[in-house]
């Protein structure tokens, strides 16, 4: 079955085409990151115009790449929340159009379970159930118990900042360019990750749960001195950014991957599943190797921990053997769809 597969959540307009959910023939992305840098962080509505100008040349692109043509599609595929609403509806319509124009079925998908998809899409037989997944996006941090695909339970997530927002939001704190979490990772590298001392957000009623705002203050306060705001001048040297990068990072990792583990233990999971942009970090898999080099884990491949559509054709693809029907026109694009 071949289907194609259209995520415009956020910022970046991708179209991918996926054979049987594994066999990526292309995986188009076409990045807005220059179109929002000067503003540090995503600008809604350039955003949107951008989907809109870039939709259908990107549709084009990838079926060029995969040697096919609209007529070969057996499926379409869209991601239709959570995300930006002006971002969404631009997917959304677009696959509403192509199925109704061409007369095959869609389907729309969650942007989130797609992201733990992306870590098992090429694995998948070797997963061992019940699984630990981990979503670590820029808008998500989440512990799942996953029994199979579609199958979750939710374990714990972040009482207020996400991880990958905590990232970008220190990145811009130490001047860094967005998106932070690339950059973070880049000075960190330089860095000792000992040299400050900061603290994990520990949340009362649930010990597996995640809170990054208080670490957020906390490098804010180290670098911009107490109760100093972004745009103060520094109290560190230039010199020790590098460090709090390194400090930080450490920080938040050990908080995420000694929760995981314990999360993983205490629901008798044998794998852990890594999905979301801030998966990409080389360093986290580094980090999770020394604390459990023996937990099975299993992480998005090169191009698939950001947001791509090959994730979202993928998981399309087992939602359609399962339901075996198209789904409705009236299915909305919706900012806050729910994972469960
Ligand atoms: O999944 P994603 O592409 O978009 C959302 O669904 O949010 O994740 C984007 C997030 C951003 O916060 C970005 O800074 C973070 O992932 N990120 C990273 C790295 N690459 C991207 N965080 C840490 N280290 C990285 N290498
Ligand atoms: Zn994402």
């Amino acid at each position: 079955m071949l289907v194609l597969g259209i995520e415009s959540t956020c910022d970046e307009t991708a179209v991918s085409i996926v054979k049987d959910g594994s066999e990526i023939l292309s995986n188009v992305i076409s990045s807005q990151v220059d179109l929002h840098k000067p503003y540090g962080g995503v600008f809604p509505e350039l955003a949107s115009r951008s989907h809109i100008d870039k939709i259908i040349p990107t549709i084009d692109e990838a079926l060029t790449k995969a040697n096919i043509t609209l007529d070969n599609i057996d499926l379409i595929a869209v991601a239709h929340g959570p995300g930006l609403i002006g971002s969404l509806l631009i997917g959304v319509t677009a696959a509403k159009t192509l199925s109704l124009a061409l007369n095959k079925p869609f389907i729309g998908v969650n942007h989130i379970e797609a992201h733990l998809y992306a870590a098992i899409m090429n694995r998948l037989h070797e997963v061992t159930f019940p699984a630990l997944g981990v979503v670590i996006s820029g808008g998500h941090t989440m512990l799942l118990k996953m029994s199979g695909i579609g199958k979750y339970e939710k374990i714990a997530t972040t009482i207020d900042d996400a991880i990958g927002e905590c990232f970008d939001k220190v990145a811009s704190i130490l001047n860094l360019s967005y998106p932070g979490g690339p950059e973070i990772e880049k000075l960190a590298q330089s860095g000792d990750n000992s040299y400050f001392n900061f603290t994990p957000g520990v949340v009362k009623d649930n010990p597996l749960s995640f809170s990054f705002s208080g670490l957020k203050t906390k490098v804010l306060y180290t670098v911009k001195g107490q109760n100093g705001l972004k745009e103060s001048s520094l109290a560190i040297e230039e010199e020790e950014k590098k460090h709090i990068a390194a400090s930080f990072q450490y920080c938040a990792f050990s908080d995420l991957i000694d929760k995981s583990l314990s999360a993983a233990k205490q629901h008798n999971c044998k794998s852990i599943l890594f999905g979301g942009g801030v998966s990409n970090n080389k360093y986290l898999r580094e980090l999770l190797k020394q604390k459990d080099p023996s937990i099975q884990t299993f992480w998005p491949t090169l191009g698939l921990s950001l947001d791509n559509a090959a994730m979202i054709a993928g998981l399309a693809y087992h939602k359609f053997l399962e339901k075996n029907i198209s789904d409705s026109y009236y299915l909305e694009a919706d900012p806050r769809l729910p994972i469960l």
